[in-house]
């Protein structure tokens, strides 16, 4: 799988299955994450993979959205923190989360070519997070990763809305909308303006 077939395969499903997470798999996501780009290659993430049947469990109280039930049945959970003093304060630029979002960017596609779901969310208890993992007070805890294989049937926990995203993509904003050629709010040569 290329990049683009790995961009194109991507989806948040939430249907998923049991998979087997070993210690080389761990480390494959993390050195894949390793190698995003960071300011000043300051690499501010920090990533605590959560597996096991146990641990699991512990940490399922964290999940306190319904919406978000699904991701019990995950087999992987990778919670991903980072604080605003390991990277970049450039004036009112602060760049730790834009290098956490690399970095699980790179983390979710390699995930992706190993023909795995890794769906991140922001619909958890960041404090309950932070004290069943111990994770510092001032670390951000910007989001979870929920990694399972695809499941073949439908989970039974998902709305309607979440079940028709199981098939469909939700739609994205047209190109012309945020891509701009030369000058803000400029329609790239083909595209239609706003
Ligand atoms: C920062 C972030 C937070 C998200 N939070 C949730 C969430 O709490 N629950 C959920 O089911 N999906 C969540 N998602 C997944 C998005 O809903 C999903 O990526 C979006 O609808 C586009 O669908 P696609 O990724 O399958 O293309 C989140 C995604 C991101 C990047």
């Amino acid at each position: 799988m290329n990049v683009l077939e790995a961009i194109e395969t991507r989806r948040a499903y939430r249907s998923l299955a049991p998979v087997d997470i070993t210690p080389d798999l761990l480390r494959d996501l993390a050195r894949c994450a390793q190698l995003a780009p960071s300011c000043n290659n300051n690499q501010p993430w920090r990533f605590v993979f959560i597996h096991g049947k146990e641990n699991l469990e512990r940490f399922h109280p964290v999940l306190s959205s319904p919406g978000n039930d699904w991701a019990k049945a995950a087999s992987l959970i990778v919670a991903v923190c980072s604080r605003k003093e390991d990277d970049c304060l450039i004036k009112d630029r602060e760049y730790h989360l834009f290098g956490d979002g690399l970095a699980a960017a790179f983390l979710i596609l390699r995930a992706t070519e190993l023909g795995l779901v890794a769906h991140p969310i922001a619909g958890y208890r960041p404090k309950k997070a932070r004290e069943i993992l111990g994770i510092p007070e001032d670390d951000q805890v910007i989001t979870l990763i929920n990694i399972g294989k695809r499941a073949a049937e439908i989970s039974p926990v998902l709305s309607p809305k979440q079940v028709e995203q199981e098939s469909t993509r939700p739609e994205r904003k047209p190109l012309s909308e945020f891509a701009f050629d030369n000058r803000f709010g400029a329609p790239l040569a083909g595209e239609s303006g706003r």
